[in-house]
């Protein structure tokens, strides 16, 4: 592969991120999104689908279509279209002239993995295709090869155990409270106080407001507490239309729904339930090793303070050994890591013998693809 052009593509179910091998960061991260206007042959000049910020800019006027959900691929014939605007149009590559590391959930199926290949192959004619586990590439990103990854983006949710590369598939613990769902409670919480957010622009408010102004607090209860007496938290913010809106005890208590769930209702294990459990599901010799390598990845872990939180609350815990010492590695480009963790694996010298050239493919054929990528 070392001779040909790599390119890096993560398609999250929100955000696609896409880049050359070997750089530092994607070219262009954009919603994974396809538009295709209505009402067809009104508009004749103009193209009949759209991508990413141009799709979203027509939703008004089209039909949107995201075609990743919960880390799978949900509609194929658009991820086709996806990839070749990926390829020609964001990268300007031809892809019979590239190798591509392609970022997949762990729990892809057999017949997912095949279909991506033989899509790759057949009708791009790439050269080399490498189906990576994300979590793996988060653990290569943070430079581990074994540790626990604990993902949350858009729809999905996990935590799970990787060894010397291999991501422990029977360790995989999944959980629904993903970006999507903190968004929801985020607007049932402003819902509660009057703001009312429900029209897809709104939604995008909601997010912005997420990433802007929320924040874990270390100690939920002093937060609650400080917030009576003092009112420090609050902060105004100002909407796309002029108008200013006063949030207040919102900014914590929507990623407080990653710790205690329970308070608002939902009836599910807290994200330290979840890696708890994901270690234990790991041999005895292991668990040190994880305990000492959590590292977060995605969107949703980009709240600040979220890892002295989760350290204390791992600590809070216990476990079963004093060598069991949490660690919580948080990256500061961790809503990138699977893709920076694949631009760094494209190039290395020791990997170069995994990747599935177009010749395995045509001499082996297509089931190649799960021994390649098991
Ligand atoms: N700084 C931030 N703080 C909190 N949430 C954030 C921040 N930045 C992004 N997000 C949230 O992260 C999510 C998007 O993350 P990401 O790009 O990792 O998802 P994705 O890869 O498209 O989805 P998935 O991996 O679930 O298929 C959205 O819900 C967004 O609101
Ligand atoms: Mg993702």
């Amino acid at each position: 592969m070392s001779d040909k052009i790599g390119v890096v593509i993560d398609t999250g179910s929100q955000n696609s991120k896409v880049g050359f091998a070997g750089e530092s960061s994607p070219r262009c991260v954009f919603p994974t999104a396809v538009a295709r206007f209505r009402q067809q042959g009104i508009l004749d000049a103009l193209p009949e689908v759209y991508f990413g910020k141009e799709a979203i800019k027509r939703r008004g006027i089209s039909t949107l279509t995201w075609p990743i959900q919960n880390g799978m691929i949900c509609d194929w014939d658009e991820m086709e279209k996806l990839w070749h605007h990926i390829f020609y149009t964001e990268m300007h590559v031809a892809p019979e002239n590239a190798g591509a590391v392609i970022a997949i959930h762990p729990l892809t199926g057999k017949s997912d993995k095949e279909r991506i290949a033989e899509v790759l192959f057949e009708t791009f004619l790439l050269q080399d295709l490498y189906l990576a586990l994300s979590p793996a590439l988060v653990l290569h990103a943070s430079g581990r090869t074994s540790g626990v990854v604990w993902e949350n983006g858009a729809s999905c949710s996990y935590s799970i155990s990787v060894f010397e590369g291999f991501p422990l598939r029977h360790s995989t613990v999944n959980s629904v409270i993903n970006g999507n769902m903190l968004r929801e409670h985020l607007q049932r919480l402003f819902t509660k106080v009057g703001y009312s957010f429900s029209t897809p622009l709104e939604l995008d408010i909601l997010d912005k407001i997420k990433k802007e102004v929320c924040y874990v607090a270390r100690d939920y209860d002093i937060e609650c507490a400080q917030s009576n007496s003092s009112g420090e938290n609050k902060t105004s913010y100002a909407l796309p239309d002029g108008q200013t809106i006063l949030i207040r005890d919102e900014r914590y208590q929507c990623p407080e729904l990653l710790f205690k769930p329970h308070l608002y209702g939902y009836n599910c294990p807290n994200i330290v339930d979840n890696i708890r459990l994901t270690i234990s599901r790991s041999e005895l010799d292991y668990k040190t090793l994880f305990y000492n390598n959590i590292v977060l990845s995605g969107g949703s872990s980009m709240f600040k303070g979220i890892s002295g939180r989760l350290l204390l609350e791992l600590m809070k815990r216990g476990s079963d050994s004093v060598e069991m010492k949490p660690n919580v590695e948080a990256l500061n480009f961790r809503d990138i890591a699977p893709w920076v963790g694949g631009s760094i694996l494209a190039n290395l010298s020791s990997y170069q013998n995994f990747w599935m050239t177009r010749q395995d493919y045509e001499s082996d054929g297509v089931d190649r693809v799960n021994y390649k990528f098991f």
